[in-house]
């Protein structure tokens, strides 16, 4: 497919776009037993055999947690605007439910007062994978009760930061909490099985209307939206066949999250595909639940990394769609294609079929293997090449009606890449895990560089 290779122009964007860069909790901060936190299921993960490439965990990770100042100090120097993070819901609300850990709220308290010191503004996830092992313990999200208790988490997290957080993400990428975790085990906890997996879809999904619920009651002038992992389907030939799976991956990957969140039913072939195990037939979607997942929000988050190009398969898992992978294509270190243009392609289409008030890539970004030069530098210029793309790809998505906001780079630093481990590195920055070392990576320099002359309006 086409791809721009030019680089893109800092003055196609309104200087007072967003330019961030983001993390999770669970992936950069370490100190996983310390001022009270309880046991989240990616540390029951991490401590079974096998799940995650060379047993590693998330127990020191970035150590972030102790490094808080100079952490916030890099991300200044950056020159971003704004830093997407992830509360653990496990360090505020230990028990699932019920008491609060003060300690818990006081580190990101420091850590909001920290971005606001430095004007980058906070843009808070309230989850991000790290469900406390206690609610897993009661069925996860596959039970109804996880929605409800995510509901009273929220509550506090907004109580306790709303007077200085005023962007707030409420679910990040339900479709892999739900699939990756309870479809094919990829992921915590490790479940597969279908069934349980759309059962815990619908259960992320009213997780974040209610998500929405607490920050409208708490948090009155604020704005709140729920960030999709989102894939353009494209057919692998012209084929009747072929569009039709291109259009079933869309329903799996895509329309599943997006019609439901913008006040429609779940789209209804995606229900009929899915029979018995569709939460509708296991009588999961109660009355209301509709209308509390499709509340009103003010943008729509969107990680896109890549694309899917697929072809109808019979036989081939529970949808008869296969993935392919297009010969000629730039693969990333994930074997991810690079496609830009489809980052393009999937905004227009977004703003057409949903029109949302505003969309905001909350992660984009490559892995490579990156290696530290004699002279102590990382010049990473694939990755450096594919944020160029990519950034290009939304001035276009822009120029041609898309109401683009702002983009988040994934990542600020090298982290832990859950069932990778730190094998896959996705940061600007890169991270000497053995000294804690951060430099500064040649992609990092360009998006410095970059934000920079944006805002500048040059
Ligand atoms: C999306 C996830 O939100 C993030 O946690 C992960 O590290 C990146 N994708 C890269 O795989």
């Amino acid at each position: 497919m086409t791809q721009p290779k030019t680089e893109p122009n800092p003055q196609r964007f309104p200087p007072r776009f967003t330019w961030g860069v983001a993390t999770s909790s669970y992936q950069i901060e370490g100190a996983a037993h310390e001022d009270g936190r309880s046991p989240s299921i990616w540390d029951t993960f991490c401590a079974t055999p096998g799940k995650v490439l060379n047993g590693e965990n998330g127990d020191v990770a970035c150590d972030h947690y102790h490094r808080l100042d100079t952490d916030l100090d890099l991300i200044q120097s950056m020159g971003v605007n704004a830093y997407r993070f992830s509360v653990a819901w496990p360090r505020i609300v230990p028990d699932g439910r019920g008491r609060t850990n003060q300690a818990g709220l006081d580190f990101y308290s420091r850590l909001v007062d920290g971005l606001l010191t430095r004007n980058i503004t906070p843009w808070l996830t309230l989850y991000h994978w790290d469900l406390p092992q206690v609610l897993q313990d009661k069925g996860g999200w596959p039970a109804r009760d996880t929605a409800l208790a995510l509901g009273d988490y929220a509550d506090v997290v907004t109580t306790a930061l709303g007077d200085r957080v005023k962007h707030w993400i409420t679910i990040n990428e339900p479709w892999v909490a739900a699939f990756l975790g309870y479809g094919n085990g990829i992921h915590a906890p490790g479940h597969t099985d279908l069934a349980e997996s759309f059962a815990a879809s619908h259960h992320l999904l009213l997780a974040h209307g209610l998500g929405v619920q607490a920050v409208r009651k708490n948090v009155p002038d604020a704005q709140v939206g729920i960030t999709l992992n989102l894939a353009a389907a494209y057919p692998a030939t012209d084929s009747e066949a072929d569009k039709a799976a291109a259009w079933r991956q869309d329903g799996f990957a895509n329309r599943w999250y997006l019609d439901p969140v913008f006040g429609q039913d779940y789209p209804q072939d995606f229900v009929e595909l899915l029979g018995a195990a569709s939460p509708q037939a296991q009588g999961l979607v109660l009355p209301g639940d509709l209308e509390m997942i499709g509340a009103k929000t003010d943008f729509l988050g969107v990680n896109m990394y890549t694309r899917s190009v697929v072809e109808d398969a019979p036989g081939e898992g529970f949808m008869n769609v296969r993935g392919l992978r297009p010969e000629g294509s730039e693969y990333t270190g994930f074997d991810w294609e690079v496609a830009p243009q489809s980052l393009t392609d999937l905004m227009l289409r977004l703003q057409k079929d949903y029109n949302p008030a505003a969309i905001y890539i909350t992660e984009n970004g490559a892995t490579y293997p990156d290696t530290m030069n004699a002279d102590g530098s990382v010049q990473d210029d694939a990755r450096t090449r594919y944020f160029q793309q990519h950034v290009a790809a939304v001035g276009d998505a822009m120029a041609g009606g898309a109401k683009m906001a702002g983009y988040f780079a994934w990542s600020l630093m090298d982290n832990f890449e859950w069932a990778e481990g730190y094998d896959k590195r996705f940061g600007i920055v890169y991270v000497d895990f053995d000294t804690q070392v951060r430099t500064l990576k040649g992609s990092g320099q360009w998006y410095r560089d970059f934000v920079t002359r944006a805002q500048e309006g040059q």
